[in-house]
Protein backbone atom coordinates (compact mmCIF):
# COMPACT_ATOMS: atom_id res chain seq x y z
CA UNK A 1 0.00 0.00 0.00
CA UNK A 2 1.56 3.26 -0.76
CA UNK A 3 2.19 5.39 1.68
CA UNK A 4 1.06 9.19 1.22
CA UNK A 5 0.70 10.99 4.47
CA UNK A 6 2.34 10.19 8.04
CA UNK A 7 1.84 11.00 11.47
CA UNK A 8 4.38 11.41 14.41
CA UNK A 9 3.31 12.13 17.92
CA UNK A 10 5.31 13.40 20.57
CA UNK A 11 8.34 15.81 18.48
CA UNK A 12 11.06 15.05 21.58
CA UNK A 13 14.60 13.45 21.13
CA UNK A 14 13.16 10.32 18.96
CA UNK A 15 9.95 11.98 17.48
CA UNK A 16 12.01 15.38 15.47
CA UNK A 17 14.36 12.20 14.24
CA UNK A 18 11.97 10.34 12.95
CA UNK A 19 9.68 12.58 11.44
CA UNK A 20 13.62 13.76 9.85
CA UNK A 21 14.31 10.39 8.35
CA UNK A 22 10.32 9.85 7.01
CA UNK A 23 10.78 13.84 5.49
CA UNK A 24 14.25 12.70 3.61
CA UNK A 25 12.53 9.72 1.97
CA UNK A 26 9.38 12.31 0.48
CA UNK A 27 6.55 11.76 2.76
CA UNK A 28 5.02 14.73 4.15
CA UNK A 29 5.15 14.49 8.10
CA UNK A 30 2.04 15.85 10.39
CA UNK A 31 4.63 16.26 13.84
CA UNK A 32 2.27 16.75 16.68
CA UNK A 33 3.17 17.70 20.06
CA UNK A 34 1.30 19.37 23.17
CA UNK A 35 3.97 21.85 23.62
CA UNK A 36 4.75 24.24 21.52
CA UNK A 37 8.12 24.85 22.71
CA UNK A 38 9.14 20.93 21.84
CA UNK A 39 7.63 22.06 18.41
CA UNK A 40 9.76 24.96 17.45
CA UNK A 41 12.80 22.87 18.99
CA UNK A 42 11.88 20.38 16.89
CA UNK A 43 11.85 22.46 13.35
CA UNK A 44 15.30 24.50 14.34
CA UNK A 45 16.67 21.26 14.87
CA UNK A 46 15.29 20.37 11.19
CA UNK A 47 16.39 23.13 9.70
CA UNK A 48 20.42 22.61 11.54
CA UNK A 49 20.48 18.86 10.25
CA UNK A 50 19.47 20.11 6.90
CA UNK A 51 21.62 23.44 6.43
CA UNK A 52 24.62 21.09 7.42
CA UNK A 53 23.56 18.64 4.68
CA UNK A 54 23.90 21.45 2.16
CA UNK A 55 27.29 22.57 3.26
CA UNK A 56 28.22 19.05 2.86
CA UNK A 57 27.01 19.05 -0.36
CA UNK A 58 24.80 16.41 0.15
CA UNK A 59 21.49 18.03 -0.90
CA UNK A 60 20.37 21.73 -3.10
CA UNK A 61 19.09 24.40 -1.10
CA UNK A 62 16.01 24.08 -3.40
CA UNK A 63 15.77 19.96 -1.72
CA UNK A 64 16.48 21.20 1.68
CA UNK A 65 13.61 23.79 1.63
CA UNK A 66 11.31 21.10 0.26
CA UNK A 67 12.26 18.26 3.16
CA UNK A 68 12.12 21.21 5.87
CA UNK A 69 8.41 22.35 4.18
CA UNK A 70 7.57 18.44 4.72
CA UNK A 71 7.45 18.11 7.70
CA UNK A 72 3.91 20.39 9.26
CA UNK A 73 4.17 20.79 12.89
CA UNK A 74 0.61 20.53 14.49
CA UNK A 75 -1.26 19.89 18.13
CA UNK A 76 -4.28 18.78 17.08
CA UNK A 77 -5.08 15.45 16.43
CA UNK A 78 -7.77 15.14 14.17
CA UNK A 79 -5.17 16.29 11.44
CA UNK A 80 -3.72 13.27 11.62
CA UNK A 81 -6.93 11.20 9.98
CA UNK A 82 -5.61 11.11 6.56
CA UNK A 83 -2.06 9.23 7.76
CA UNK A 84 -1.76 6.05 5.73
CA UNK A 85 1.00 5.37 9.01
CA UNK A 86 1.36 6.85 12.25
CA UNK A 87 4.12 6.48 14.48
CA UNK A 88 4.23 7.43 17.81
CA UNK A 89 7.21 8.69 20.45
CA UNK A 90 5.44 9.92 23.82
CA UNK A 91 7.19 9.43 27.12
CA UNK A 92 7.38 5.69 27.90
CA UNK A 93 4.18 5.44 29.88
CA UNK A 94 2.00 2.70 29.50
CA UNK A 95 -1.42 4.51 30.69
CA UNK A 96 -0.24 7.44 28.59
CA UNK A 97 0.40 5.51 25.31
CA UNK A 98 -2.88 3.50 25.64
CA UNK A 99 -4.48 6.43 25.48
CA UNK A 100 -2.97 8.06 22.66
CA UNK A 101 -3.57 4.79 20.67
CA UNK A 102 -7.52 4.49 21.86
CA UNK A 103 -7.70 8.24 20.08
CA UNK A 104 -5.96 7.01 17.18
CA UNK A 105 -8.46 4.11 16.54
CA UNK A 106 -11.10 6.59 16.36
CA UNK A 107 -9.35 9.36 14.23
CA UNK A 108 -8.08 7.27 11.55
CA UNK A 109 -8.89 4.69 8.91
CA UNK A 110 -8.95 1.33 10.01
CA UNK A 111 -6.42 0.22 7.25
CA UNK A 112 -3.88 2.66 8.56
CA UNK A 113 -0.72 1.07 9.95
CA UNK A 114 -0.38 2.40 14.29
CA UNK A 115 2.98 1.72 15.52
CA UNK A 116 4.54 2.99 18.44
CA UNK A 117 8.75 3.58 19.13
CA UNK A 118 8.42 2.43 23.00
CA UNK A 119 11.32 0.52 23.89
CA UNK A 120 9.93 -1.29 26.02
CA UNK A 121 6.36 -1.48 26.93
CA UNK A 122 3.90 -4.51 25.68
CA UNK A 123 2.48 -3.93 22.11
CA UNK A 124 0.02 -6.30 23.00
CA UNK A 125 -0.52 -4.26 26.10
CA UNK A 126 -0.98 -1.14 24.88
CA UNK A 127 -3.24 -2.41 21.72
CA UNK A 128 -5.54 -4.50 24.25
CA UNK A 129 -9.36 -3.55 23.98
CA UNK A 130 -8.76 -1.53 21.20
CA UNK A 131 -10.90 -2.09 17.23
CA UNK A 132 -8.47 -3.28 14.76
CA UNK A 133 -5.87 -4.01 17.01
CA UNK A 134 -3.70 -5.88 14.13
CA UNK A 135 -2.67 -2.59 12.86
CA UNK A 136 -1.03 -1.89 15.77
CA UNK A 137 2.61 -2.86 16.12
CA UNK A 138 6.02 -1.78 17.72
CA UNK A 139 8.32 0.28 15.54
CA UNK A 140 11.13 0.85 17.61
CA UNK A 141 14.10 3.18 15.96
CA UNK A 142 17.42 3.71 17.93
CA UNK A 143 18.71 7.19 18.94
CA UNK A 144 19.67 9.27 16.75
CA UNK A 145 17.06 8.13 14.82
CA UNK A 146 18.47 9.89 11.63
CA UNK A 147 21.57 7.80 12.10
CA UNK A 148 21.37 4.51 13.20
CA UNK A 149 20.09 1.68 10.91
CA UNK A 150 18.33 -0.84 13.20
CA UNK A 151 14.39 -0.91 13.12
CA UNK A 152 12.65 -3.85 16.03
CA UNK A 153 9.20 -4.30 14.23
CA UNK A 154 7.35 -5.52 17.20
CA UNK A 155 4.82 -7.92 16.72
CA UNK A 156 1.92 -8.10 18.91
CA UNK A 157 -0.20 -10.69 19.79
CA UNK A 158 -2.84 -9.80 17.91
CA UNK A 159 -0.92 -7.57 14.91
CA UNK A 160 -1.66 -9.66 11.65
CA UNK A 161 0.80 -10.97 9.49
CA UNK A 162 0.35 -8.83 6.29
CA UNK A 163 0.99 -5.37 9.30
CA UNK A 164 4.34 -6.87 10.36
CA UNK A 165 4.83 -7.49 6.25
CA UNK A 166 3.82 -3.79 5.93
CA UNK A 167 5.76 -2.56 9.13
CA UNK A 168 8.80 -4.42 7.63
CA UNK A 169 8.72 -3.23 4.23
CA UNK A 170 8.11 1.01 5.41
CA UNK A 171 11.67 0.35 7.00
CA UNK A 172 13.27 -0.72 4.30
CA UNK A 173 11.99 1.80 2.60
CA UNK A 174 12.71 4.56 5.24
CA UNK A 175 16.63 3.15 4.47
CA UNK A 176 16.54 1.12 8.18
CA UNK A 177 17.62 -2.31 8.77
CA UNK A 178 14.16 -4.19 10.03
CA UNK A 179 14.11 -7.24 12.52
CA UNK A 180 10.90 -8.56 13.39
CA UNK A 181 11.06 -9.68 17.41
CA UNK A 182 8.78 -11.14 19.83
CA UNK A 183 6.70 -8.79 22.01
CA UNK A 184 9.05 -9.34 25.48
CA UNK A 185 10.06 -7.02 27.84
CA UNK A 186 12.68 -4.50 26.63
CA UNK A 187 12.56 -6.69 23.10
CA UNK A 188 16.01 -7.58 22.02
CA UNK A 189 18.30 -4.43 22.24
CA UNK A 190 17.12 -3.10 25.20
CA UNK A 191 17.03 -6.64 27.21
CA UNK A 192 20.78 -6.98 26.42
CA UNK A 193 21.40 -3.36 27.12
CA UNK A 194 20.13 -2.92 30.64
CA UNK A 195 23.10 -4.69 32.49
CA UNK A 196 25.26 -2.74 30.50
CA UNK A 197 23.87 0.82 32.60
CA UNK A 198 23.04 -1.19 35.74
CA UNK A 199 26.37 -2.64 36.71
CA UNK A 200 27.85 0.89 35.31
CA UNK A 201 25.50 2.31 38.21
CA UNK A 202 26.20 -0.17 40.56
CA UNK A 203 29.95 0.37 40.11
CA UNK A 204 29.68 4.46 40.39
CA UNK A 205 27.40 3.58 43.66
CA UNK A 206 30.30 0.95 45.24
CA UNK A 207 32.43 4.12 45.11
CA UNK A 208 35.03 1.46 42.53
CA UNK A 209 35.35 4.34 39.69
CA UNK A 210 34.05 7.64 38.72
CA UNK A 211 31.91 8.48 35.82
CA UNK A 212 34.30 9.58 33.23
CA UNK A 213 36.24 6.95 34.04
CA UNK A 214 34.27 4.20 33.18
CA UNK A 215 33.31 5.78 29.94
CA UNK A 216 36.48 6.31 29.18
CA UNK A 217 37.38 2.65 30.15
CA UNK A 218 34.55 1.67 28.01
CA UNK A 219 35.13 3.71 25.22
CA UNK A 220 38.91 3.38 24.68
CA UNK A 221 39.49 -0.33 25.98
CA UNK A 222 36.17 -1.93 25.27
CA UNK A 223 35.32 -0.15 21.50
CA UNK A 224 31.92 0.86 22.89
CA UNK A 225 31.44 4.09 20.35
CA UNK A 226 29.98 5.64 24.22
CA UNK A 227 30.33 4.75 27.55
CA UNK A 228 27.40 4.05 29.75
CA UNK A 229 26.94 7.58 31.71
CA UNK A 230 27.18 9.30 28.24
CA UNK A 231 25.14 7.13 26.46
CA UNK A 232 22.33 7.70 29.39
CA UNK A 233 22.82 11.35 28.89
CA UNK A 234 22.06 11.29 25.08
CA UNK A 235 19.05 9.12 25.43
CA UNK A 236 17.48 11.17 28.44
CA UNK A 237 18.18 9.55 31.88
CA UNK A 238 14.23 9.84 32.60
CA UNK A 239 13.77 7.79 29.22
CA UNK A 240 16.45 5.29 30.20
CA UNK A 241 14.81 4.69 33.50
CA UNK A 242 11.73 4.28 32.20
CA UNK A 243 12.65 1.63 30.15
CA UNK A 244 14.71 -0.37 32.96
CA UNK A 245 11.43 0.16 35.60
CA UNK A 246 9.75 -1.66 32.72
CA UNK A 247 11.41 -4.48 32.02
CA UNK A 248 11.87 -4.85 35.70
CA UNK A 249 8.31 -5.08 35.98
CA UNK A 250 7.55 -6.86 33.23
CA UNK A 251 9.90 -9.76 34.32
CA UNK A 252 8.59 -9.98 37.35
CA UNK A 253 11.05 -8.34 39.38
CA UNK A 254 13.97 -10.15 38.52
CA UNK A 255 17.05 -9.02 40.20
CA UNK A 256 19.09 -8.79 37.53
CA UNK A 257 16.59 -5.77 36.15
CA UNK A 258 16.70 -3.71 39.28
CA UNK A 259 16.44 -0.07 38.56
CA UNK A 260 19.15 2.07 40.03
CA UNK A 261 18.73 4.39 42.78
CA UNK A 262 21.21 6.72 41.55
CA UNK A 263 19.62 6.85 38.54
CA UNK A 264 16.05 7.48 39.98
CA UNK A 265 17.53 10.69 41.80
CA UNK A 266 18.88 11.99 39.05
CA UNK A 267 15.07 11.93 37.24
CA UNK A 268 13.75 12.97 41.07
CA UNK A 269 15.93 16.21 40.67
CA UNK A 270 14.94 16.84 36.86
CA UNK A 271 19.00 16.24 35.62
CA UNK A 272 18.02 14.20 32.58
CA UNK A 273 21.03 14.44 30.52
CA UNK A 274 21.87 16.38 27.56
CA UNK A 275 18.11 17.81 26.98
CA UNK A 276 17.73 19.79 30.38
CA UNK A 277 21.31 21.02 29.64
CA UNK A 278 22.89 18.17 33.06
CA UNK A 279 22.96 14.74 33.77
CA UNK A 280 25.96 12.69 34.39
CA UNK A 281 27.97 15.93 32.77
CA UNK A 282 27.09 19.07 32.55
CA UNK A 283 25.87 20.54 29.30
CA UNK A 284 25.71 24.56 30.17
CA UNK A 285 28.81 25.81 28.28
N1 LIG B 1 15.53 8.65 23.83
C1 LIG B 1 15.94 7.52 23.28
O1 LIG B 1 17.15 7.26 23.16
C2 LIG B 1 14.95 6.52 22.76
C3 LIG B 1 15.38 5.52 21.85
C4 LIG B 1 14.43 4.63 21.33
C5 LIG B 1 13.11 4.72 21.74
N2 LIG B 1 12.73 5.68 22.62
C6 LIG B 1 11.30 5.75 23.00
O2 LIG B 1 10.70 6.80 22.25
C7 LIG B 1 9.64 7.39 23.03
C8 LIG B 1 9.90 8.88 23.14
O3 LIG B 1 11.17 9.09 23.77
P1 LIG B 1 11.92 10.51 23.63
O4 LIG B 1 13.29 10.28 24.15
O5 LIG B 1 11.73 11.08 22.27
O6 LIG B 1 11.09 11.38 24.69
P2 LIG B 1 11.08 12.96 24.86
O7 LIG B 1 10.76 13.21 26.29
O8 LIG B 1 12.31 13.58 24.28
O9 LIG B 1 9.85 13.42 23.92
C9 LIG B 1 8.51 13.05 24.16
C10 LIG B 1 7.60 14.15 23.64
O10 LIG B 1 6.24 13.72 23.75
C11 LIG B 1 5.46 14.88 23.99
N3 LIG B 1 4.16 14.48 24.52
C12 LIG B 1 3.84 14.11 25.79
N4 LIG B 1 2.52 13.82 25.86
C13 LIG B 1 2.02 14.00 24.61
C14 LIG B 1 0.73 13.84 24.05
N5 LIG B 1 -0.30 13.43 24.78
N6 LIG B 1 0.56 14.12 22.74
C15 LIG B 1 1.61 14.55 21.98
N7 LIG B 1 2.86 14.70 22.46
C16 LIG B 1 3.06 14.44 23.76
C17 LIG B 1 6.30 15.71 24.95
O11 LIG B 1 5.92 17.08 24.92
C18 LIG B 1 7.71 15.47 24.42
O12 LIG B 1 8.09 16.48 23.53
C19 LIG B 1 9.63 6.64 24.36
O13 LIG B 1 8.69 5.61 24.30
C20 LIG B 1 11.03 6.07 24.45
O14 LIG B 1 11.10 4.93 25.27
C21 LIG B 1 13.60 6.60 23.13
Amino acid sequence: MAVHSIGVIGAGTMGAGIALVCARKGHRVHLLDTNQDVLNKAQSYLLEVLSKDVQKGRISKQQKEQTYRLVVPVQDMALLKESDIVIEAVPERLELKKSIFASLTEVCRSDSLLLTNTSSLSITEIAGGLTHAERILGFHFFNPAPVMPLVEVVRGKQSSEQNVTRAYQFARDLGKVPVVVADTPGFIVNRVARPYYNEALRILGDGIAEVDQIDRIMTLAGGFKMGPFELQDMIGIDINFATTESVYTNFFHEGRFKPSRIQQRMVQAGKLGRKTGEGFYDYSK
